[in-house]
């Protein structure tokens, strides 16, 4: 029993510390509940949680509230032994939290901009070729190779990352690293392989040293993915990262804030989640990102 309460103090800290305050359907607070935790109290079970999006339809991430029988059906198993098992039982699975703020979905008439010869460009190779004249920011002059993305052209399903590492810039080929082989197994959890789906990034060039992408490359870059996202016309968008949930959803919500529920992307319904190097390095975030890329699976099957 200690153990499953500490498992739960872990986790209600971890929210914390990603910014939520809340339960859902419950009146009593992150802080409170550790307050309760600490001095060894009980408390009645709160009821399920209920997560909605805010701006549409509810979320669906409730099993009940499923179109019909989900293709993800007994891929737990698979997903464990791919990336390890959640921590935590289902016994001591705590409630998700509440996104913390609305979700900002992409209106028409957005800031970003198609520039005609972009506009033009009617195929992914064209829009590959365009990258790899790009020279609107500086990041063509330092990177080794550009990486424009690859999968299938006929992909319903597209992931979205930051930017290329140190491997991708190499090989010229996105999610090809440590990162990569990790997204492969993911994918295959929910019975995807690399080949069905197109894999890419916000940024198209590496910015040296892994630094964090600035504003201006971020602008120039832009217009690429729309227009990518325009000829594959997906059916969902896993959005992988802080970074890439931010700078798609134009929110400065935390990924923990971000996660958990469907947004649209220029009308296309997107699910963000942990980046692979994140849960490399926190396990613990592994049970979310289960969650999330069930749901968008969801959303691939309703589709
Ligand atoms: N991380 C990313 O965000 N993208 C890649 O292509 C590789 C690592």
């Amino acid at each position: 029993m200690s153990d499953a309460r500490d498992r739960l103090r872990q986790y209600l800290e971890q929210r914390r510390e990603m910014g939520e305050s809340e339960f859902v359907l419950d009146s009593m607070s992150v802080d409170d509940a550790l307050k309760v935790l600490a001095s060894g109290a009980t408390r009645a079970a709160p009821p399920a949680p209920v997560r909605s999006s805010g701006d549409g339809p509810p979320a669906r991430g409730a099993p009940a509230e499923l179109p019909r029988a989900s293709r993800t059906e007994g891929v737990t198993e698979d997903w464990k032994s791919i990336v390890g098992a959640p921590d935590g039982s289902e016994a001591d699975k705590p409630k998700a939290p509440k996104a913390a703020k609305r979700p900002k979905a992409d209106e028409p008439g957005a800031p970003v901009v198609i520039p005609p010869e972009l506009a033009a460009a009617a195929s992914l190779a064209d829009v590959a070729k365009a990258i790899a004249a790009c020279k609107a920011c500086s990041l063509s002059a330092t990177a080794i190779n550009h990486v424009p993305g690859e999968g299938n052209p006929n992909a319903k399903f597209v992931v979205v990352g930051e930017a290329p590492g140190a491997t991708e810039d190499e090989l010229g080929r996105p999610f090809v690293g440590k990162s990569g082989d990790l997204l492969t197994k993911i994918l295959e959890a929910i019975q995807l392989k690399r080949e069905d789906v197109f894999i890419c990034n916000v940024l198209k060039h590496r910015p040296p040293g892994n630094r964090n992408p600035t504003d201006p490359e971020i602008a120039a870059c832009a217009p690429f993915l729309l227009r990518q996202l325009e000829i594959l016309q997906p059916k969902v968008i896993l959005a992988l990262g802080t970074f890439a949930a931010q700078t798609l959803l134009k929110s400065d919500s935390t990924i923990g804030q971000l996660r958990g529920i469907e947004h649209t992307y220029h009308g296309i319904p997107l699910v963000a989640t942990y980046h692979p190097a994140a849960l490399l390095r926190n396990p613990n975030w592994k049970r979310p990102a289960w969650e999330d890329v069930q749901l968008a699976r969801r959303i691939l099957d309703r589709a």
